[in-house]
């Protein structure tokens, strides 16, 4: 029989506090930014889904064809019994993990967004009748608590997430992930990796404009939840290669000299006409890089593989 339980870690009112924190922070600094979490209400989920679909956005099939090929090579080299998924959104690549991994006791999926974790799990249960799925509505860079679930752990982290973190972001957050594995665990990671350029912009500007409004959600989240008065239409979608930091960047960029009013922050935020938000970087990455900075976080890299393409790739690095 199987089980689905949720759990929030965080009160909602702890929510809230942070998105008041990340934007009084974010917007009163030059240049302006907010951290990419923010896009992930319901909506933003929902288009998220839309992204993965488009022709332009090749990592999610890039990581499918992985995955399928990859997958009864990941269940033996780990021997799971429990899989925690950070960034789990719809959950739907995973299933070809689930499926894989003879001995799956217990699936953690962990997210912000609670939306698609209640939807994700509510399908799992139905098609995995012995699975146990308890669900963490968490922020993964906050240190997580996990349930007491049998090992050997898997932790995936896929979709090539963690480029949405800054590097010393990302060296925090793999030494917290290395705490929650204790020698024999694993952890799955999905990297994006470095290609040319157009490729990449393209993949983040596509032609039906989908992307352009996920970027924008951030915006009607702020308006939602902090009583902000952005009009999305006074922003436009900019997506560009930093060829030196080898990440895109996402930014809104103000079409005309405007002020926003934030009446639960009291604030009042000038843009000069051009001024750009960073709302996103999305870095991709290089086989090297990835090993190094598994191995800086205490965890040996025993696999590599990529898609046919060479754009994605999926790697397995072991606690010892
Ligand atoms: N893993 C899925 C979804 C990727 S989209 C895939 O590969 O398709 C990124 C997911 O991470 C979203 O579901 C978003 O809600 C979640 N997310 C983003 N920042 C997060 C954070 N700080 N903590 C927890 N979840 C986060
Ligand atoms: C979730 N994350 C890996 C996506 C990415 O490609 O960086 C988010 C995204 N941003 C724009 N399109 C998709």
């Amino acid at each position: 029989m199987s089980t689905f339980l949720v759990t929030r870690t965080l009160p909602e009112d702890a929510t809230e506090a942070a998105l008041r924190a990340d934007v009084l922070h974010g917007l009163n600094r030059t240049p302006k930014t907010l951290p990419p979490k923010w896009f992930y209400d319901a909506h933003g989920s929902e288009l998220f889904e839309k992204i993965t679909e488009l022709p332009e956005y090749y990592p999610t099939r890039a990581e499918r064809e992985i995955l399928v090929a990859r997958a009864a090579e990941i269940a033996d080299a780990t021997g799971a019994r429990t899989l925690v998924e950070l960034g789990s959104g719809s959950s739907d690549k995973t299933r070809h993990l689930l499926d894989a991994l003879p001995a799956l006791h217990t699936y953690v999926p962990v997210d912000v967004s609670e939306s698609a974790l209640t939807q994700a799990g509510q399908a799992l249960i139905a098609e995995h009748p012995s699975l146990a799925v308890h669900a963490l509505i968490a922020d993964f860079t906050g240190g997580l608590t996990l349930p007491g679930t049998p090992g050997p752990r898997l932790v995936a982290f896929l979709g090539g997430t963690i480029g949405n973190l800054l590097p010393a972001e990302r060296a925090t957050f793999l030494a917290s992930v290395r705490t929650l594995l204790s020698p024999g665990d694993a952890l799955l990671l999905g990297t994006d990796l470095v290609k040319d350029e157009s490729v990449l912009v393209d993949a983040y500007d596509d032609a039906a404009g989908v992307t352009a409004a996920f970027n924008k959600n951030v915006l009607s989240v702020v308006n939602r939840e902090l009583g902000a008065d952005f009009d999305p239409d006074d922003f436009a979608h900019v997506a560009l290669w930093d060829a030196e930091e080898e990440w895109i960047e996402m930014r809104l960029r103000a079409r005309s000299r405007l002020t926003v009013k934030i009446p639960a922050l009291d604030l009042a935020v000038d843009f000069a006409a051009g001024e750009e938000l960073r709302t996103e970087v999305s870095a991709k990455f290089r086989e090297d890089g990835v090993r190094g900075e598994m191995a800086a976080a205490g965890l040996e890299m025993t696999h590599w593989w990529t898609d046919e393409e060479g754009r994605f790739a999926l790697s397995l690095s072991m606690a010892r």
